[in-house]
């Protein structure tokens, strides 16, 4: 429960106009705004002092629950020693330090770590890193880059390029050339309401077949996919996809990327779930739980082979012509280190993977209340789909969520019609419980 001395009241600005609020739709927001003034753990407090379940890990991002004692404490002990050092011909202790952590965490040979500030500049990164690595090795053909439909990949031109979400596209122009994607995995129809991976759906894997038919692999340079599509709804990778798009990938020597930004540091119950699945991508792009949400930091681990390709030519000159002002940013490292040792101390993704039984009951548990078309499960997350009201798509479960929010006391996550939950990796059994009581509230409220 939410302790008396978390509750202090915060001011509550008297204008909102300036602000334009990312992925929100800002006049129904200054009309009646959702703000929060501090967290604590599980819990969110809104200015006027009330607690609220955090239901969404931030946004996929507080891993290890917030404000934690440790990483605070950190972030601070860094801001008074080393506020910033050039990332570019400079670099500081700790930025090492984690790229190691990291890289010990990651399986297979995936051994060196290039670090940015958010999963969208992961995302440009990895793709950047595949276009230059064929180019070094006198492989300059392979510039097409692969995604999927109902992908997302942040927000970039890369990232919207290889992504496969139409209002992420539409408006804005042409986007990169020489992109394809391959077909979304889910389908109601052979998959609903599975929990885990589901069974169907390993053979959409073989649709790069196709493409390499249609473009020629000596064109390709990379596939980019989740490994569990978050931000369109949780749609579970199929049982054998990811391991089927591994071995096309090899028999045609295109580079696979997982992105894990939302799968990393153990939403699945894994360090990334590229162990889960039991498989070595060439690059794995991280952000939001390498520091618990506290700091924003992404990254790109790649494997021996990529790095050792750029690390040719003359010793004093560059190798790779990419990089941000705050790459390995002190507090950010500081923050990140902080996170991995609370993540390893308190055995948080083995934690998500013994309560995923437990979660999984408890989200299929909704199944037969109103308008709910499918349920999916993976790790610690829940997709919901509810049925749209006629000529509103996306409404009922705009409507839920607000509901959740003054109603209920809980935070969750809506894409169009879809409620997506995944708290942070400290939950109980017991909040678990409340969560999805509170989520079947609102589902009820909205019927
Ligand atoms: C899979 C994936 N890639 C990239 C991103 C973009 O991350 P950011 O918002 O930090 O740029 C996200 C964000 O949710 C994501 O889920």
């Amino acid at each position: 429960m939410p302790s008396a001395a978390a509750t202090k009241v915060t001011a509550v600005p008297n204008d909102l106009e300036a602000y334009w609020l990312p992925f929100t739709p800002n006049r129904a927001f200054k009309a009646s705004p959702r703000l929060i003034a501090r967290a604590k753990d599980m819990y969110y407090y809104t200015p006027d002092g009330r607690a609220v379940l955090d239901g969404t890990a931030g946004l996929w991002c507080t891993n290890a629950g917030h404000n934690r004692d440790s990483i605070v404490a950190a972030i601070r002990t860094q801001a008074e020693t080393l506020d910033y050092a050039p990332a570019f011909q400079f670099s500081h202790p700790k930025a090492f330090e984690l790229a190691s952590r990291v890289a010990v965490l990651a399986p297979g040979d995936l051994d060196h770590v290039f670090f940015c500030n958010s999963g969208s500049e992961a995302v440009d990164t990895a793709l950047k890193i595949a276009l230059a690595f064929h180019n070094v090795r006198g492989e300059g053909t392979r510039t097409r880059l692969i995604g999927r439909e109902r992908g997302y990949h942040g927000v970039g031109f890369g990232g919207i390029s290889v992504g496969g979400i139409v209002n992420n596209r539409k408006f804005f122009g042409s986007l990169l050339a020489g992109v394809d994607h391959l077909p979304a995995t889910y389908s109601r129809e052979h998959q609903a309401f599975s929990k885990g991976e589901p069974e169907w759906g390993a053979h959409l894997a073989d649709d790069l077949e196709r493409i390499v038919a249609l473009h020629d692999a000596s064109t390709i340079a990379a596939v980019i996919v989740e490994p569990m599509a978050g931000s369109t709804g949780v749609l579970p990778a199929p049982k054998g996809y990811l391991q089927r798009l591994r071995a096309l990938c090899d028999r045609h020597g295109i580079l696979l990327i997982l992105d894990e930004v939302i799968t990393g540091f153990g939403r699945l119950g894994y360090s990334f779930a590229a162990e889960r699945y039991g498989i070595v991508p060439d690059m794995i792009t991280f952000a939001k739980g390498i520091t618990s949400g506290t700091v924003p930091m992404g990254g790109v681990i790649v494997r021996k082979g990529v790095y050792d390709a750029f690390m040719r030519g003359p010793e004093h000159m560059v190798e790779l012509f990419h990089g941000y002002t705050y790459s390995a940013h002190p507090l950010a490292c500081a923050a990140g280190l902080a996170a991995l040792d609370l993540y390893r101390d308190e055995a948080l993704f083995e934690r998500a993977r013994k309560l995923e039984p437990y979660w999984a009951d408890a989200a299929m548990r909704l199944k037969g209340l109103p308008n709910v078309l499918d349920i999916r499960c993976v790790g610690l997350t829940a997709g919901i789909d509810l049925a749209s009201r006629p000529d509103a798509v996306g409404r009922r479960a705009y409507e839920a969520m607000e509901h959740a929010f003054r109603s209920e006391n809980l935070v969750i996550r809506i894409n169009a019609e879809t409620i997506a939950i995944t708290p942070p990796l400290i939950v109980t059994e017991s909040e678990i419980d409340q969560i999805f009581a509170k989520v079947a509230n609102a589902i009820r409220a909205v019927a």
